[in-house]
């Protein structure tokens, strides 16, 4: 059953788009026909119900975590680099997850071109890379242009929750949500200490201080 209080966000075969699904390797990355059309929802997750992306899961602790935690929500974890995607790959399997999808993808590539408009519930973006050199900074993944697509693929009362380490990155996050008119800045969800991605745990052993925000589509 799903557990009550605070909410943080709320196969087909694969000659076709699909989870990589087979006898021998129950995948859950998801390879579609084409990456140049906006996904079909329904050839990614098995059942209908609320859709949640990690952009930059990464380990994939937190994604675990979340859809082992929220069976009636599917999440979509995004990732680049393909050590990491196999990774939680092996580990959702393992844990026999229906209502998680792996894409190896650049993330603002997937947010702009490929998610259909109103059709995901909340996003995730948990402690993204900071790149926190100025002739780096064009790099950062929440940026206006980013906004826009965010907000136009959200549901209505949809969300983006945010975690950084990095103080600077969080002030550039809040001022580009602030300018975009587009969000209205909301509390922060508070989760248990088991939903701690790979990276929080690291900073959090560290003694540094974790920055968080939610903003909800307007
Ligand atoms: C600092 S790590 C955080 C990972 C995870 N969210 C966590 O908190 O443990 C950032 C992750 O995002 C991935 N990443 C960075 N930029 C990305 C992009 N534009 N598209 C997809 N993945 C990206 C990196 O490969 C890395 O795994």
């Amino acid at each position: 059953m799903e557990p009550t209080g605070q909410t943080f966000g709320a196969a087909e075969p694969a000659s076709s788009s699909s989870p990589v699904r087979g006898n021998a390797s129950p995948s859950v990355i998801y390879k579609a026909a084409s990456w140049f059309e906006p996904l079909d929802w329904q050839a990614v997750f098995e059942r209908s119900q609320p859709i949640e992306i990690d952009l930059g899961c990464g380990k994939g602790s937190f994604l675990l975590w979340a859809a082992r935690t929220y069976p009636t929500r599917n999440f979509l974890g995004v990732e680049r680099l393909l050590r990491r995607v196999r990774r939680v790959d092996r580990k959702a399997a393992r844990g026999g997850l229906n209502n998680v999808r792996l894409v190896r993808l650049e993330a603002m590539y997937l947010v702009s071109k490929l998610i259909p408009d109103e059709s995901v519930s909340t996003y995730h973006i948990l402690f993204p890379d900071p790149w926190p050199k100025r002739r780096h900074q064009a790099r950062r993944l929440i940026s206006p242009d980013f906004l826009v697509d965010a907000q136009r693929t959200m549901t209505p009362d949809s969300a983006v929750n945010c975690a950084t380490d990095h103080e600077e990155y969080f002030e550039w996050i809040q001022r580009a949500f602030e300018r975009s008119g587009r969000f209205a800045e909301t509390e922060p969800v508070v989760l248990p200490p088991e939903a701690q991605t790979d990276f929080e745990k690291e900073f959090v052993a560290a003694g540094k201080q974790v920055h968080r925000c939610r903003w909800l589509k307007r």
